[in-house]
């Protein structure tokens, strides 16, 4: 079968959980994915999948900014090398682009300039009639300088700014100073691997961050909290998207864009069809098997409370969470996973059964300048 070689560049923020999310999207593609390299923001892998099936993978990721097709790695980062190179896979017009992690200071648009050179001479002598075009090129060429080595691409997907605006925790209908914000939010559902028509699962679900990434993943989202009121603001938040989505036409390859300008909220594109499913419980999250069938829940993704304040059917915060994953190994399916954001102060890996679980990773997530949080991925054995 065809491999082909894939670089993203990632986001700085927490570069080893966006490689992780990588990984979780090519499963829930059911691509199998080889980390080849890793080079501080950048990432290169080999997979069977095709470029469109990368393009619908970062279209629903939080953490890749860019994604391009490996086409020729040169092991130094100086680009005189470049002429060796076989440029038979551009296109014209095409575009040039340097993106730098080299640690060397460079004139970029110098060097966009050079090596836009070279490719014109490459077609040509490839009997190409060559052409530029920087604003709608046929093919963005690419070249990553990263540590020693330049990797030489073909661009797939660029993320637009704004793409998690409109939905952030004040731009919500219903606000809560403790409700995510929703790259957070998607990236958690990401890595439960919530596929499309699976169903997702929300234990603590508050007004609705999660449960709303995962209906716009196209997961069918089931929310439960014990405090009412948390759930009628989720239906109310819910519902706003759900009509937001409903009036737009969707693109499946588009990335989702929406924004709210002048306290208006407004849907340009989507890239994914809401599975537009949605059901909210009022319940403690330490007995889902009193809602829940045995092994029903393709997936959960969830930030239960950290503070003393919002404890409710335990003695204490560490009894609660173990209370909650005995519960949530209960009604998970076998196989499947679950994501949970927790506070630093608890120690997470004494409350996790060994048994019943295999911890996948556990890590720090930044959530703004003075709260940074564990992130832990557990698959249930
Ligand atoms: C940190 S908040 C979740 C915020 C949510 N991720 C959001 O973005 O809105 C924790 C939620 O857990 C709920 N909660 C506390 N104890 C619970 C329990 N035992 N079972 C279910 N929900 C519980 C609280 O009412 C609160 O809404």
């Amino acid at each position: 079968m065809k491999t082909n070689r894939f670089l993203f560049l990632l986001s700085g923020e927490a570069v080893e959980t966006a490689v992780q999310e990588v990984k979780a999207l090519f499963e829930i593609f059911g691509a199998d994915c080889g980390e080849i390299l890793r080079e501080k923001q950048i990432l290169i892998v080999e997979s069977n999948a095709g470029p469109q099936a990368v393009k619908a993978m970062c279209a629903r990721s939080a953490e890749i900014r860019l994604a391009c097709l490996l086409k020729a790695t040169i092991e130094s980062s100086s680009l005189k090398y470049i002429s060796q190179v076989n440029f038979g896979f551009v296109q014209s017009p095409f575009c040039v682009r340097v993106k730098n992690f080299s640690g060397e200071k460079r004139a970029i648009e110098r060097d966009e300039e050079r090596l836009a050179s070279v490719i014109w001479m490459a077609l040509q002598d490839l009997g190409k009639k060559p052409a530029v075009d920087l604003t709608r090129p046929r093919t963005t060429v690419y070249f990553v300088l990263a540590g020693e080595h330049t990797s030489v691409c073909e661009f797939i997907w660029k993320r637009e700014k704004g793409e998690f605006a409109g939905r952030g925790p004040s731009e919500k209908p219903r606000f809560h100073p403790t409700s995510l914000q929703p790259r957070l939010a998607r990236m958690i559902v990401n890595l439960a691997r919530a596929k499309e028509n699976e169903m997702l699962l929300d234990p603590f679900c508050g007004v609705g961050s999660v449960l709303i990434e995962g209906l716009i993943v196209g997961a069918k989202a089931c929310g439960v909290d014990l405090d009412k009121r948390k759930l009628k603001d989720s239906d109310v938040n819910i519902n706003a998207y759900r009509r937001l989505y409903k009036s737009k036409n969707y693109n499946l390859n588009l990335p989702v864009v929406v924004s709210s300008r002048n306290g208006k909220m407004r849907a340009e594109i989507h890239g994914f069809k809401p599975a537009f499913f949605h059901k909210l419980k009022a319940g403690d999250a330490t007995k889902l098997e009193k809602i829940f069938k045995n092994n029903s829940v393709d997936a959960i993704a969830t930030d239960p409370p950290y503070g003393r304040s919002s404890i409710v059917g335990a003695k204490n915060i560490d009894e609660l969470y173990s209370k909650f994953l005995k519960s949530a190994h209960k009604v998970l399916k076998k196989g499947k996973y679950l994501v949970m954001l927790y506070p630093n102060s608890i120690d997470a890996l004494k409350l996790i059964n060994k048994k019943q679980w295999q911890v996948q990773k556990i890590g720090d997530i930044y959530v703004h300048g003075s709260l940074t949080r564990k992130l832990v991925v557990l698959k249930k054995v």
